[in-house]
């Protein structure tokens, strides 16, 4: 439950060095709601690892930790900390000597950057780091970092494998489960400051009075910890709630009705974010039903948000069975030809991949294609074509991959990370947005390593240029134990779990194999399903010649979304890589590899080398026993078996069918499929 906060005593070398940096802690006397928070998580953290937490000093002394802006502890200023380029919230640690004394300074321009800048010091502090020497400063790189909930209001989670939302709407607003504080906590400590409270597919009841109420008083949990409340809204409002008989964007009363209803919000939640808008996709009311573009829908939102600096965050994930165009060049085709047209409140968002959080797609091309308009990208963190809540499989170097993704959009080096930054046209607006696995499971996402993607998303929000090593470094030292022996297994272990789940689900740039409605488990037969673009082998496109989509010039031309460089290494069989092959390319089983092997027995290698590696990963956290907690051991234990035993399915299934077509023999060494 205590996530990577868990501050278990330290053992005494450990101890005798946090101890000797947190004698005291020295704080502005009349603390804000922000600040209590950071005053509050560094006692409690200290108490954990510690045994007490420190008493409070006055004046500095040595050891003391110093928390507080230049503006509530004047003495600050004389050190002339350079806080300027940390904006709202970033913040600054360094060991300096104050009033004659060696303390350590936590300082900011505000109580949250504070609050982050006290999480952090409580992650050097679990993590072993050496804190007698700090110099350091974070800000984060993108404005908005928000988690997507997709919970219904019946607390129904879609896409979630840990319980019940932990929304508990029956008992809000009254009733405030300390987990809503708990929840943000964790939030603050990786620099979360955002969260959607309910289902992108969003119920039109979450703007009635009553649940504005409920999401008024989340808000006032969160606020103390930086972050902000947005909503999902369903398009059709103004007729569904409203009894007006449109829905129309240019229609007045429906703008009036969105107006008033913004209004309505912001009386409630003063510091709302904003409204996520799923638009015309996959059945959900648009401006496209009265014959609008998706910017007259988004903009009419952005007038009503406007007065209270709202946002509105319009989703990109459009595509119908309605249209022939392959399915992962729709999003372009509808979206490129409406840059310039958003209003100056509106943020896209666009998921990390052109078709939908598959284990391994290219970037979308929309990346660097529209430079008017400020992007944001969206990753799943729950594992909807990941294996649910059982398999282990570290998100971080898929969201690592996406976010350095070279678009070429202006020459090389003009990363995904760089596009929703802002940095590579100039957007003051930025932000990123995870689709979360959170659920009210004890365990939070429903295994101990699915945390580690909700941690990692944090942290990599806040600084994309992390490696995703580090970040599972610190997220084992925090959750387990700092013991080398311990982190580093477990960091490989996780480090190489997304390239296993590629293998033995999806290989060579195989996509979307999932059986239909809830992905799990394989089904690259089914090819009879009512919309196309559903089935398995619409992305396939094995037959007995070979297997692969031909998205080059020769086939959809997909390919010629991406910027010039990009589309010639995709459409070049000698420079589009294994990873990609068959996303870009339709090619016969015999087809010779740069590894001179055929495509066939490549195919077949790779399911085995994916099933390998998890029994690989059993065999690591088997010989961990002495390091875990009997109950997490045995859990992860249990869930590593389930893996195996379905990464086996998922190989056998898989390779008889494509057996059924290519009809050649298992390469030699290859074991037959049961
Ligand atoms: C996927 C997912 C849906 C979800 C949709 C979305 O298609 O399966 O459950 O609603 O993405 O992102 O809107």
């Amino acid at each position: 439950y205590d996530l990577w906060l868990r501050y278990r005593p330290l053992a005494a070398a450990p101890r005798a060095v946090v101890a000797a940096q947190a004698a005291a802690i020295l704080a502005p006397a009349d603390p804000s709601p922000s600040l209590r928070a950071a005053l509050g998580e560094l006692d409690r953290g200290l108490a954990g690892l510690l045994g007490a937490p420190p008493p409070r000093a006055t004046t500095p002394r040595a050891g003391a930790l110093v928390i507080g802006t230049p503006a509530e502890l004047p003495r600050l200023t004389a050190l002339g900390l350079p806080l300027a380029r940390l904006g709202d919230e970033g913040y600054l640690i360094r060991s300096v000597t104050l009033d004659g004394a060696a303390v350590t300074v936590i300082a900011a321009n505000t109580d949250i950057g504070l609050l982050h800048g006290a999480f952090a010091w409580l992650r050097l502090a679990q993590t072993g780091a050496r804190l007698d020497d700090l110099d350091m400063s974070s800000a984060p790189r993108i404005a908005i970092r928000m988690l997507d909930h997709w919970d219904n209001l019946d607390r129904s989670v879609e896409r979630g494998y840990a319980g019940q939302s932990i929304w508990d709407w029956w008992r809000l607003p009254d009733y405030r489960d300390p987990r809503y504080t708990d929840y943000a906590r964790a939030n603050a400590s990786i620099g979360i400051n955002g969260a959607v409270l309910n289902n992108v597919n969003a119920a039109p009841d979450m703007l009635t009075p009553r649940f504005i109420a409920k999401a008024a008083a989340l808000a006032d949990v969160f606020r103390p910890y930086g972050i902000k409340v947005w909503l999902s809204v369903n398009f059709a409002s103004p007729k569904v709630l409203g009894g007006l008989p449109t829905a129309d964007p240019l229609d007045p009363q429906v703008a009036a009705w969105w107006r008033a209803k913004a209004d309505e919000i912001y009386a409630a939640i003063p510091d709302f974010g904003g409204f996520l808008v799923k638009a015309n996709s996959e059945g959900q009311p648009g401006p496209g039903d009265y014959h609008r573009s998706h910017a007259e829908g988004a903009n009419m939102l952005a007038a009503a948000l406007r007065p209270h600096h709202g946002i509105v965050i319009w989703r990109a994930f459009v595509y119908s069975a309605d249209n022939a165009e392959d399915r992962p060049r729709q999003a372009y085709s509808e979206f490129k030809p409406l840059d310039g047209r958003f209003a100056a409140n509106v943020i896209l968002q666009v998921k990390n991949g052109p078709v939908d959080f598959q284990p391994r797609e290219p970037f979308s091309p929309l990346f660097g294609a529209m430079p008017e308009t400020p992007l944001a990208l969206e990753v799943q963190i729950t594992k909807e074509y990941l294996g649910f809540a059982t398999h282990l499989v570290y998100l971080a170097p898929l969201f690592e991959e996406a976010l350095d993704a070279d678009t070429y959009a202006k020459g090389k080096g003009s990363t995904v990370a760089k596009v929703i930054e802002g940095r590579l046209d100039g957007h003051a607006l930025s932000a990123i947005a995870g689709v979360a696995n959170i659920g009210s499971d004890r365990d939070w996402t429903g295994s101990d390593f699915n945390q580690a993607n909700w941690y990692a998303f944090g942290r990599l929000a806040w600084n994309p240029d992390l490696s995703s090593r580090t970040i599972a470094e610190e997220w084992i030292k925090q959750t387990f134990t700092t013991d080398p022996a311990f982190v580093a297994p477990v960091a490989a272990m996780m480090m190489g779990s997304r390239q296993a789940a590629v293998d033995y689900m999806t290989p060579l740039g195989l996509a979307h194999q999932m059986a239909t409605g809830h992905h799990y488990g394989p089904a690259p037969w089914v090819g009879d399903l009512d919309r196309p673009e559903w089935n398995p082998t619409y992305y396939n496109r094995a037959d007995a010649n070979g297997i692969g989509f031909d998205r080059t010039a020769s086939g959809s031309d997909a390919v010629a979304q991406y910027a010039p460089p990009v589309a010639r290494r995709f459409a070049d069989l000698g420079t589009v890589g294994d990873d990609y092959l068959l996303w870009f390319h339709h090619l016969p089983w015999g087809y010779r590899m740069a590894s001179g092997d055929s495509l066939w027995n490549t195919l077949v290698s790779r399911y085995g080398r994916g099933v390998d590696a998890v029994a690989a990963m059993q065999r690591t956290w088997a010989g961990l026993d002495r390091y875990v907690d009997r109950e997490r051991y045995a859990k992860a234990a249990t869930f590593l078996a389930i893996q195996h035993r379905e990464a086996g399915w998922w190989r056998d299934a898989s390779i008889a069918y494509f057996q059924s077509l290519s009809k050649l023999p298992l390469p030699p060494g290859a074991r037959p499929p049961a």
